[in-house]
């Protein structure tokens, strides 16, 4: 029988662990923890995250902040905000949304933010330190696969965990943190040249599917009692919603759920993780600012 990782219950429960904390805090009389974003251009996807980010801060209890910068944002311009943001001593932690507009080079912007405010855990020393195993910020998606995993209690010591996807978002860290001490599985990182990726999956007792195609995994390529973890998010026409449209994610999910032992939903699996480890992030940079 399929069991269900539900992101959306745990991901109510641990931002209700974080409001009482920020509860306790407030009422010392300590100033709430405050994250930041920023967002160039008009990206409807990048807007409803940003939107979603700033709500689930406020529901918490932190202080939020977004900026909102035109299409038109030169790079200098970008750069003289995140100098400012990494100068506030007011704000504990800030993201630059994903992706920014062409003429933006986003290494460029991303080598600028504090490594100190990265809470997406995207800066050079983030991610090297995560390498390392050293104390970081780690990336909130695959932050919130291992919170997943662990807060089930999904035993992944010695499995082969197969990772579709090598973007540096959610793939390649994702497989390192698998990889490492605590989690301890066997790792396999597929992507657009792998050859008999078909093979590499069936092979799979854990699979993370960040491909970013809608409905690529079909249950031909899952090994029976296999964990299956669905990182996509993709919009699509459905005119019985309200909304004209519906989430699906990277995961055939009708197909597949039947032969897993463990599968994340779409909507309401990784997605609520994501922010979550967001706010665990900023609430992380605060403490380390309040000490300081
Ligand atoms: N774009 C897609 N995912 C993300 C994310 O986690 N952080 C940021 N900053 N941009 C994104």
């Amino acid at each position: 029988m399929v069991q269900i990782l539900d992101g959306k219950a745990m991901a109510l429960q641990i931002k209700d662990e974080i409001a009482n904390e920020v509860r306790s805090l407030t009422q010392a009389g300590h100033r709430a923890p405050h994250l930041a974003a920023v967002i160039v251009g008009e990206d409807g996807a990048s807007k409803t995250y940003v939107a979603n980010k700033e709500k689930s801060s406020r529901e918490v209890g932190f202080t939020s902040s977004v900026y909102r910068m035109p299409e038109s944002t030169t790079e200098a311009q970008l750069l003289e905000t995140i100098a400012f943001l990494n100068n506030d001593p007011d704000i504990d932690g800030y993201i630059v949304q994903l992706p920014l507009p062409k003429h933006i080079n986003e290494q460029t912007i991303i080598n600028s933010i504090s490594p100190d405010k990265d809470v997406d855990g995207f800066t050079p020393i983030n991610i090297g330190r995560m390498v390392l195993g050293e104390d970081c910020f780690v990336p909130a998606t695959p932050m919130g696969i291992c919170t997943l995993l662990k807060r089930y209690g999904i035993e992944t010591a010695g499995k082969h965990c197969v990772v579709l996807g090598r973007s540096n978002i959610v793939g390649t860290p994702a497989a390192n943190l698998l990889s490492r001490k605590g989690f301890d599985c066997t790792v396999t990182i597929c992507h657009s040249k792998t050859q008999n990726l078909k093979e590499m999956c069936r092979q799979a007792d854990i699979l993370v599917v960040a491909i970013g195609k809608p409905e690529f995994v079909t249950a031909d390529i899952v090994k029976p009692g296999a964990v299956v973890i669905d990182v996509g998010i993709h919009r699509v026409e459905d005119a019985s919603k309200k909304n004209g449209y519906r989430v699906i994610g990277d995961v055939k999910h009708d197909e597949v759920d039947a032969q897993c032992s463990w599968v994340t939903p779409v909507p309401g699996g990784v997605g609520p993780l994501t922010i979550v480890s967001l706010l665990e992030n900023t609430l992380k940079a605060y403490r380390k600012h309040e000490s300081r």
